[in-house]
């Protein structure tokens, strides 16, 4: 979900829906506005933002104080009724909510007991008549009741609060969920969101808030931080350089094509943050005092989600094959809650597009507590993980809007690679001509992968034959078996065609026995090692009709003849290949969406940041 708050002396309406535009890629369920002058004026609709912006009327005309709502649903259908913002049984208080409150039935429980009575399902509703229920009791401000009842609530929100009773201010807080706040050099004006993206085109100031941190921002007054039992905290203002420009879709029908095609410029950008161009030594920013802990490392245990936990699974067979330390890659969600053995010596690596997974974060806040050193590969700057982190290695693939990730994945294994050569080398394990020749290889990974250019218009003629299929399986084998995993999500994701990715040798022991005319398989079929055993595992397929796409290289001999079609990519060393190999599996889960009339920006029920666990 995502939030925007605003409080100054401009219309509060235009900001917000602008800024709920901007935030729409973390839900997009519904959508509502609450802005206040005597009474809290309550917009909501199903859907998408401009079902909401159609739905306002003139009545929003000079109101300066408002919160703001796009959702992803977790308790409730996304109806009218459980769309935020949601107002307290005495239409008082009015809050927006983003995380889940774990204890809502018995707080709501309580509140039944006092006469409250409900609209909708939501745990949100629950908060905020639970805010009214301890005003009432105290009669106190809406900051102490918000202070009062968080003290009594469990589980993950980021809030932002109005009290008619209170005009001239809002309350906000976050646990688990982010939040920033925009300020603007004076104390009339403050803006609120989720993420940075909607404050930044109104100022570059921003302050990013701590768990437990209660806010109040008052016209006239300077923003006030505490914790939730009243005690003042301190805030660090950071001062961004963003660029509206970065994030917007600019010629591209769809942000994920523009953000497939950047892909040559973001591998570019990230290989060339942590690569010094006079004598290509690699360098992480801040490393030095974590160096030795990750070079005498027993272990990395890697945790993410989606996309994220596919760069992790390369980046085992890439550590592992260079710098010979085990690694394991598990599910955030799965590892965080097993009781998992984690000893002070072990490194616990978060890779996050987003840097804000609730799962992730949870995983890598566990980690942390029984003593391991965390360390997280993250694009978003600032971001919960990279500031809870003992050692961050930003990716710089800029913004990603897309839901369905693509840039931030090869820009992960780009980090990923050049850490595994570093370790590699100060542990010994391979020589300085080995990394030399790595390295130097790398460096040209943004040429080669221009190549997406020249097979765009293939792969779109390609994808046209897939529409109406309703099921495909994708094989790959050693560093491409992760390659296949995320194929199919891929296609799963924004094309809702149901995929499979297997490693290529275990079709024999299952899925083979889908295999027929009307279940195509794509096998990527581009590595030096293994590529008789791939060539022989699309025989099999052959055999029983199974009709094939094959990624191979471009020199490619033998797969061209028994394939149906093939992408051919540059041919690179093994290690290297899944950044090559990606690429037409990204283009074609996008061309298939697009032909078959999905939203590929906005797959349904999917949402690119995910914040509740
Ligand atoms: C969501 C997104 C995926 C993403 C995953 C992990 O499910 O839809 O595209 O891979 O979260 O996100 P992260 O920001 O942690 O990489």
């Amino acid at each position: 979900c995502g939030i925007v708050g605003y409080i100054g002396k401009k219309q509060a309406s235009n900001i917000l829906i602008e800024g709920l535009k901007k935030l729409e890629y973390r839900g997009y369920d519904s959508a509502g506005i609450a802005v206040l002058d005597n009474d809290i004026l309550v917009y909501k609709q199903p859907g998408k933002v401009v079902n909401l912006e159609e739905s306002i009327d003139e009545k929003v005309v000079g109101k300066t104080i408002g919160i703001a709502h796009t959702r992803w649903a977790t308790h409730g259908e996304p109806t009218v009724e459980n769309a935020h913002p949601h107002k307290s049984n005495n239409q008082e208080i009015v809050l927006v909510h983003n995380g889940i409150i774990e204890n809502y039935k018995f707080l709501k429980d309580e509140l039944l007991d006092h006469g409250f009575t409900f609209l909708g399902q939501t745990d949100t509703e629950v908060l905020v008549n639970y805010i009214q229920y301890i005003q009432d009791k105290d009669q106190s401000t809406i900051d102490v009741a918000v202070r009062k009842a968080l003290q009594n609530v469990n589980g993950a929100y980021a809030l932002a609060i109005i009290d008619k009773k209170e005009p001239n201010k809002m309350v906000v807080t976050r646990k688990g969920s982010p939040l920033a706040i925009g300020l603007t050099g004076t104390n009339d004006e403050f803006y609120v969101a989720s993420d940075a993206i909607p404050i930044i085109e109104h100022t570059q100031s921003l302050v990013y808030l701590n768990d437990n941190d209660v806010v109040v921002l008052e016209r006239g007054q300077q923003m006030k931080v505490t914790d939730i039992y009243g005690v003042e905290k301190q805030y660090k203002v950071k001062t961004l350089d963003l660029n509206l420009d970065k994030v917007s879709k600019g010629d591209y029908e769809h942000y994920m094509l523009k953000e497939i095609f950047e892909q040559p410029s973001t591998i570019k950008n990230t290989l060339f943050s942590h690569l010094n161009t006079e004598n290509s030594n690699i360098h992480f920013e801040n490393l030095d005092e974590l160096k030795e802990k990750l070079v005498k490392a027993s272990r990395i245990i890697i945790v993410s989600c989606g996309t994220s936990w596919h760069a992790g699974i390369v980046g085992e067979y890439i550590i592992e094959e260079l710098a010979r330390i085990p690694v394991e890659v598990e599910y955030a969600s799965e590892f965080r809650y097993r009781n998992p053995i984690i000893t002070k010596d072990d490194i616990v690596m978060a890779i996050s597009q987003s840097g804000e997974t609730a799962d992730t974060l949870a995983a890598l806040r566990y980690s942390k507590a029984q003593g391991a050193t965390t360390f997280c590969v993250c694009n978003v700057f600032n971001s919960s993980m990279a500031r809870e982190c003992d050692f961050t290695a930003y990716t710089y693939a800029g913004a990603e809007i897309g839901v369905a990730s693509t840039k931030a994945f090869t820009a992960q294994v780009a980090v990923v690679s050049l850490l595994a050569i570093q370790l590699g080398l100060e542990r010994n394990e391979i020589t300085q001509e080995r990394a030399n020749s790595l390295v130097e290889e790398i460096k040209t990974l943004p040429s080669v992968v221009n190549h997406i250019f020249n097979i765009d218009d293939h792969i779109k003629s390609v994808a046209k034959n897939y529409i109406k299929t309703t099921s495909f399986l994708f094989l790959g084998r050693g560093i491409n078996f992760p390659i296949a995993l995320e194929g199919a999500l891929k296609l799963k994701e924004i094309s809702y065609i149901h995929a499979e990715g297997y490693p290529a040798a275990e079709m024999k022991h299952g899925p083979i026995a889908m295999i027929e005319e009307s279940l195509p398989t794509v096998i990527i079929a581009t590595n030096n090692e293994y590529y008789d055993k791939l060539v022989s595992n699309a025989q099999e397929v052959k055999a029983r009709k199974g009709p094939i796409i094959a990624v191979v290289n471009e020199d490619d001999s033998e797969m061209i003849h028994t394939a149906d079609f093939v992408f051919k990519v540059p041919r690179v060393s093994d290690m290297l290949q899944p950044i090559v190999a990606v690429l037409p599996l990204q283009l074609f889960s996008y061309h298939v969406a697009v032909l078959k009339g999905c939203n590929v920006d906005q797959p349904r029920n999917l949402a690119k940041s995910v914040t509740v666990e």
